[in-house]
């Protein structure tokens, strides 16, 4: 495991834009895995600002999403595929034929985990995965005693989350959806490359864990140690726990 230290949440965009960036010149058809929240927003601008100057082509590239709530129209506002559609898609002028996500409102909610991790390998599996982490140290929505070696599956979310995310839902936590569907542990560690940005001091601890702790499923991002390739990319703020 790799680890960077920038100065700050605009250097981690800047650094992991042009990961993704490079891949892209290599491999112009890149499956590139994105994560919603606050985090990587500093990562879609940059790379949306290197669009707009020509400094990479995002013509042939292709986005898969990570985690879905269950029960929520596509086109609700705050579907994480309206989300992404918004702060993704659409600052980089990449078209929904080119993106990949789970049918969060499917009759079979297991058999559309299933179609979505045969989706992903079907499309040659995800070249560049970015996640983000909690405070707890989740990823996607693996959160502690998750199995390492999940796949693709629903999970009900905690009071705790459904709280957290009344913020987007007008405050209101009767309009949270109770549960979601997302990539497991095990899904997420067959991308070629992971890169988990921490960027704050509220992410000090779960970095810490994370990155020098036992490997083990109380702490769901220990699970980038196993990885052959993942570069974790922490602000000083973020990397202020680490030994
Ligand atoms: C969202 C996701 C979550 C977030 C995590 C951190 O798709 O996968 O695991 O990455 O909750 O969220 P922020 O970045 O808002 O602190």
């Amino acid at each position: 495991m790799e680890v960077v230290i920038v100065p700050d949440a605009a250097a981690g965009g800047e650094i992991v834009a042009e990961a993704m960036a490079r891949l892209l010149r290599r491999k112009p058809g890149a499956l590139l895995g994105v994560a919603t929240g606050s985090t990587p927003l500093p990562v879609y601008e940059a790379l949306a600002a290197k669009v707009r100057s020509g400094a990479v082509d995002v013509s042939r590239a292709r986005i898969a999403q990570l985690d879905e709530y269950v029960g929520l129209p596509a086109d609700h506002p705050e579907s994480y595929r309206s989300v992404l559609r918004r702060e993704v898609l659409e600052p980089l002028g990449v078209g929904m034929d080119q993106f990949l996500g789970p049918d969060g409102t499917a009759d079979d909610v297991q058999g559309a985990c299933e179609a979505y991790d045969a989706a992903l390998a079907a499309a040659g599996g995800v070249d560049l995965q970015l996640l983000g982490i909690g405070t707890d140290g989740h990823i996607g929505f693996n959160e502690p005693c998750s199995s390492l070696a999940s796949r693709t599956r629903i999970k009900t979310l905690t009071e705790q989350t459904r709280v957290d995310n009344a913020r987007f839902f007008d405050g209101d936590i009767e309009q949270v959806p109770h549960h979601v569907i997302t990539q497991g542990i095990g899904t997420i560690l067959e991308a070629r490359h992971l890169v988990l940005l921490a960027t704050g001091e509220g992410k000090a601890d779960a970095v810490a864990a994370s990155v020098e702790g036992p490997v083990a499923s109380v702490c769901p991002a220990s699970a980038l140690q196993l990885h052959p390739h993942a570069t974790v990319v922490v602000d000083e703020a973020a990397a202020s726990k680490l030994k």
